[in-house]
């Protein structure tokens, strides 16, 4: 049984749930008019979904949302708003809102989204480690190798950190969510037999012991989640479905490692979205760290804490003269890594092994090794357990 809390100042909107509820017996819905009770009736009644209606004013329903992420992260928050500008549908999604539906769609779309809803709590209850938070209660850590610029070296230094913290006998995951273009399976010399598509395909019977089965061994030790073989199959791999794939990688490993697409968009949000710290990438270029810096700040308006994000520098001994300082205040993140520029590099990818495997020796690969270490020690000063 769904239990549905409606809030809205009009009794007729409430009356409209009920109706396009009324054939589905599993749902029941509970309706409140102000918002002086709804912290009061959440702690009470636990619903499974919490329908915000389009009278509450946009700035109030978001502080809900947001208290509601906060003290109850397992309600599904649906909202019917007035305000469905891009802007508003970012802060609702990185406050974990299902559903954003403008006032002015049919009302088949407030049903449809509820069923779909209710549909996936009976999911929930069959998936537990699906808690729809995206970060379980584990001591696995999660990060995102972010830039919206391609060339800088993100899959670089995912698959070389990724290995490294693996040789240092951590569990690791690499996923691969550039998901048109990825290729961490080619610097990695991995067959992609198994990809992060069949799990979307399978996702209905998906668990975590079933996902496992898609990871892609490296000899390293580490497993990778790879990217679709065929770029077109990118399209059937939801936002929602990412958010849920992450959360139960987390209970499969001490470390998640994401690769990003040169993007800003709904699957980087989701990668951001369930990971604890986000590593930025800038090359040593004026381009590249303005970049940077808008995006970081364009992150922090979206409401994500800037807390987490940390800089990489790529190819840091470029002859373009740029101080490490100055770029670390210029972008307000802290450098934790100068990976320096070496022709080793794009051998390691012709030969489709790491360079902390393939030249171990080289100033390069210890730079990276060394990233894998500060990131290892610094999450689990997070975690105090990660090994
Ligand atoms: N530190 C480096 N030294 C030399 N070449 C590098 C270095 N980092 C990246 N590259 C080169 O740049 C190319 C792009 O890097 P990549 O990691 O694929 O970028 P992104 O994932 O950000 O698009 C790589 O194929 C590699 O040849
Ligand atoms: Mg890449």
């Amino acid at each position: 049984m769904g239990l549905i809390v409606a809030i809205d100042m009009d009794a007729g909107f409430c009356r409209r749930v009920r109706a396009a509820l009324e054939g589905i017996a599993d749902a029941r819905v509970e309706e409140l008019r102000t918002l002086a009770d709804v912290s009061a009736l959440i702690e009470l009644r636990e619903p499974d979904i919490l329908l915000i209606g389009p009278s509450i004013e946009a700035v109030q329903a978001l502080d809900l949302c947001e208290s509601v992420a906060r003290t109850h992260p397992s309600v599904t928050v649906v909202l019917v708003s007035a305000d469905a500008s891009t802007d508003m549908l970012r802060r609702a999604m990185r406050l974990g809102v299902r559903d954003v539906i403008p006032v002015d769609k049919p009302w088949a779309e407030v049903s449809e989204t509820l069923i779909a809803a209710l549909a996936e709590v009976v999911d929930r209850t069959q998936h537990p480690e699906l808690d729809g938070s995206g970060k379980p209660s584990t001591t696995s850590r999660v990060v995102t190798v972010f830039s919206t610029k391609g060339g800088v070296g993100k899959s670089i230094i995912a698959c070389n950190v990724a290995t490294a913290l693996a040789q240092a006998g951590a569990n690791v995951i690499l996923v691969d969510l550039d998901l048109q273009f990825g290729d961490t399976g080619i610097m990695l010399d991995l067959k992609p037999d198994r990809t992060i598509f069949d799990a979307v395909q399978n996702y209905d019977r998906l668990d975590a012991d079933m996902l496992r089965g898609y990871l892609v061994p490296h000899k390293s030790g580490l497993q990778v989640l790879l990217a679709p073989i065929h770029p077109e199959d990118a399209d059937a791999i939801t936002v929602g479905r990412i958010g849920a794939i992450l959360g139960m990688l987390r209970e499969l490993a001490d470390f998640v490692v994401i690769d990003t697409a040169a993007a800003f968009d709904e699957v980087v949000l989701a990668a951001i979205d369930a990971s604890d710290t986000v590593y930025a990438v800038a090359t040593m270029d004026v381009a590249s760290i303005k970049n940077t810096r808008v995006s970081l700040q364009k992150l922090g308006q979206l409401g994500y804490d800037d807390g987490c994000t940390r800089l990489v520098l790529n190819r840091a001994d470029s002859k373009v003269w740029l101080d490490a300082a100055e770029v670390e205040r210029s972008i307000s993140a802290e450098l934790v890594g100068k990976v320096p520029s070496d022709r080793l590099v794009p051998r390691s990818v012709n030969r489709g092994v790491p360079v902390v495997i393939d030249s171990p020796r080289s100033a390069v690969a210890k730079s990276l090794v060394e990233l894998a270490e500060r990131i290892r020690t610094s999450e689990s000063e997070v975690t105090g357990s990660v090994t």
